[in-house]
């Protein structure tokens, strides 16, 4: 089946100053990924703080222009579709439902504002849509007319959902969108998400923190290093067999779970390389248990795994690499 989202070699790099005399240097956030994301997918996208999530989903969103390769939605480039072809089609959900969430405007409003910008229907099968869109995401229509700071996180989390799904995308890309709720709530979003999935055929990028809550939601799973993809595997594969030391070090941390606070001791220290300055060779070996020599000078490609790829010298060599 060919994928409805394509990228390749998709990198995304930002001037950062470092003082008033020293010159801008260049940090490469996103650094050569190549994805195939198809219909009825759940692509969880993991790894630590930094790696580079965000900025890769706000370039398949078409919010950033990449500095480097391809998007393709269904064979089309995105450089060459309007901001409104591709927000009709993908939409996001972040983290935060407060501040996504104009304070001045009622619920309705707010969830009805992408079909007003798109000049769909009238005032009143706007507000119809509104409605049902709501109710469909557990908010019965007395909400319709309160403001956003008397919803609960989860309930706004809900608006935020309606107002992605009101434009009946195919594809949405969820940033964190259960990190900021308490335990309980989180459980009941990703429910939604999951059922609205079924009932809509909707295809989702689920960026998350929480390696439980990707298991539990995705059927494959990129794992992000420094701006790269170092492992990528279907759910159960990855979880059962996780080829790369960074990825077995990110399932390790699991088992101590401290909510909130991000991914907890993955075991590696606190030694999260500079990304304005990375490592020669896998940008992983410094904190690599398994490194060998090869590691420390040579960039590592994916290779395949049973259930997926991975760059990894040691665990996952590609063909001929090692007799190199
Ligand atoms: N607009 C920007 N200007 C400069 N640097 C940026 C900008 N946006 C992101 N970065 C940098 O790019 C890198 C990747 O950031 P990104 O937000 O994509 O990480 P992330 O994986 O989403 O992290 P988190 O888990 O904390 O949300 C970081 O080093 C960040 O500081
Ligand atoms: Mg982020």
């Amino acid at each position: 089946m060919s994928a409805l989202i394509r990228a390749r070699g998709l990198a995304r790099s930002f001037a950062v100053g470092q003082g008033m005399f020293r010159p801008r240097r260049t940090l490469h956030a996103v650094n050569g990924v190549d994805i195939d994301i198809k219909k009825g997918e759940v692509v969880g996208i993991v790894g630590e703080s930094g790696c580079g999530k965000s900025t890769l989903a706000r370039m398949l969103l078409g919010l950033l222009p990449p500095s480097a390769g391809t998007i393709e939605l269904e064979g089309k480039d995105l450089r060459t579709l309007d901001r409104q072809a591709v927000s009709r089609r993908v939409q996001p959900v972040f983290q935060d439902p407060y501040s996504s969430l104009n304070p001045r405007r009622r619920i309705a409003s707010i969830v009805a504002l992408p079909l007003e910008v798109h000049g769909i229907g009238s005032a009143a099968e706007r507000r119809r849509s509104t409605l049902e869109m709501l109710e469909r995401v557990g908010l019965p229509s007395r909400f319709a007319d309160h403001y956003p700071r008397e919803l609960s996180g989860g309930q706004r989390q809900r608006v935020a959902i309606a107002r992605a799904l009101v434009m009946r995308p195919e594809i949405v890309i969820c940033d964190e969108p259960t990190s900021a709720l308490d335990v309980s709530v989180q459980s009941q979003i990703l429910n939604l998400l999951l059922e609205l999935r079924r009932d809509r055929g909707l295809t989702y990028v689920f960026i998350s923190h929480n390696l439980a809550v990707v298991e539990h939601i995705a059927t494959r799973v990129a794992v992000m290093y420094l701006g790269r993809v170092v492992e990528m595997a279907e759910t159960a594969g990855l979880f059962r067999d996780p080829r790369h030391p960074y990825t077995r070090a990110l399932l390790a941390s699991v088992l101590t779970p401290e909510p909130g606070l991000g991914i907890p001791d993955t075991g590696l220290g606190l030694a999260f390389p500079d990304p304005l300055n990375p490592p020669p060779g896998c940008p992983f070996h410094p904190r690599c248990p398994d490194a060998i020599g090869i590691c420390r000078v040579q960039m590592p490609p994916l290779a395949p795994t049973l259930a997926g790829v991975a760059a990894c010298h040691v665990h996952a060599p590609a063909q001929g690499a090692l007799a190199a």
